[in-house]
């Protein structure tokens, strides 16, 4: 079963077999796996190192196993060393000895780099649905919901904003995360497949042909980079990190937001999970999980990074350890993604306790100050005379709005009427981040 059994005398130990097997993780890349052999096949037809009947024996065969795997006639299980193990012995099994030749001007090394490409370029494309769709869950909810609510700095009430302007923050940072992936995918679109081992092949072939068969751009233009970086992991990964944090901001907001002392909003039921002791609870589990979860895709991305750090050229078995991480931290970005969209497209604004909170927490001030400048006044001063106001005004239980025009002049005799249609909520949105309130 090994590939590599010949030079040895010994039998390879049981704890070691088991140490060095990749199968359990690699065997999500058989679909690449054997895309990339079919193309490598094709391009050694093409440069005579295979009779075209030993290449479409092989073909045949590998199609097979690619069918069989995908309708569960063949499950990738055993003791295989990896992926790559498992397809060409299974290949041996059903097309006898022409199987050995798959390997002609191949090695693993460019083998395993080109499977984890392909398979990254693909669900890198994943992600990237899953975004649009976030985002475009994201901006129904807030064209849905533009009303008014306060704005933070420090978690203290600040300005007035509104939902939708809040929640289209998001929508910015998914584009930017966007980008991100569509860089990183730009960046990797190029076929190691021909680098051998570390040094290429005294054959002649075809790495352009391989290269544009697997949609790539172009052959990677290095042979030792090309089977020993995993840069392209690093930086998708690094995205993924992005996207996390992004998310996991987004949960803590809702966490609080969705807590009886904000009470902004109610996260729907279906996205929630009780207690086992109090009854009345009901927890915001989905986003506290892709918080939490927000770390294990930091740590995955600092665990490869650790991996790389000290690696000679080219490849060294410490590679093997890069798609654990990667794929753990793709899948959990992936379902972070789908249940945060299905969440924001569930949650119910309680627009009343934000305009509530608005009205209570002197939002207006600085547009106090505004006014005051406009009528002249130094902002400094500006700034000082507004703090006597907001003063006055928690003394007496009032909101500056609710002054009379004798009790602001009586704090500055510069005040006059018009300052209650510049203080106005409505009216600071319009000029302020250019919104206008529907409802
Ligand atoms: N399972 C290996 C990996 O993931 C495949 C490459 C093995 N190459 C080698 N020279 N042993 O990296």
């Amino acid at each position: 079963m090994k590939l590599w059994g010949g030079r040895f005398r010994k039998e390879e130990n049981k704890l070691m077999e088991d140490f060095n097997s990749s199968l359990q993780v690699d065997k999500r890349l058989y679909a690449e796996d054997i895309k990339g052999s079919i193309a490598h096949v094709k391009m050694l037809m093409k440069c005579r190192l295979l009779t075209d009947e030993e290449g479409e024996n092989i073909t045949e065969g590998l199609t097979s196993i690619l069918e069989d795997i995908e309708n569960e006639k063949l499950i990738v299980e055993g003791e295989f060393e990896d992926i790559h193990s498992f397809v060409e012995t299974n290949l041996t099994e059903r097309i006898g000895e022409t199987a050995k030749k798959l390997h002609t001007a191949r090695s693993r090394n460019d083998q395993v780099a080109l499977d984890v490409r392909l398979y990254a370029k693909n669900k890198a494309g994943e992600v990237l649905k899953y975004i649009n769709e976030l985002q475009g869950n994201i901006e129904k909810k807030a064209e849905e919901n533009n009303v008014i609510m306060p704005g933070y700095t420090h978690l203290q009430r600040a300005q007035v904003v509104t939902f939708q302007h809040h929640l289209m923050a998001y929508y910015s940072m998914l584009s930017r995360d966007k980008k991100r992936i569509l860089n990183a995918l730009e960046i990797m679109d190029e076929s190691p497949l021909g680098c051998g081992a570390l040094a290429g092949t005294t054959h002649t072939i075809d790495r352009e042909l391989t290269a544009k068969d697997l949609g790539f751009s172009k052959p990677v233009d290095n042979f030792l980079d090309g089977v020993s970086d995993r840069d392209y992991l690093i930086e998708l990964m690094s995205a993924f990190s992005i996207i996390m944090m992004h998310l996991s901001r987004l949960s803590e907001e809702l966490i609080l937001w969705s807590s009886q002392e904000f009470k902004f909003i109610t996260i729907d039921d279906a996205y929630s999970t009780g207690s086992s002791i109090m009854p009345q609870k009901k927890n915001p589990d989905a986003a506290e999980l892709t918080r939490g979860k927000t770390g294990r895709v930091y740590g995955s991305l600092i665990s490869l990074l650790t991996t790389m750090k000290g690696l000679p050229l080219a490849y060294n078995k410490d590679l093997q350890e890069d798609k654990e991480v990667f794929f753990d931290s793709l899948d959990t970005t992936l379902a972070c993604l789908q249940i945060m969209s299905n969440m924001i497209s569930t949650i119910e604004v309680n627009s009343k306790n934000m305009k509530k909170a608005v009205k209570e927490g002197f939002l207006n001030a600085t547009e106090v100050a505004d006014y005051l400048v406009s009528k002249g006044v130094a902002f400094r001063d500006a700034h000082s005379i507004v703090g006597s106001i907001v003063i006055y005004c928690e003394d007496h239980k009032k909101a500056i709005e609710e002054l009379t025009l004798e009790e602001l002049r009586s704090l500055s005799s510069i005040i006059e009427e018009d300052i209650y249609e510049f203080i106005d909520y409505e009216n600071i949105l319009r000029k302020g981040i250019k919104i206008t309130l529907l409802k």
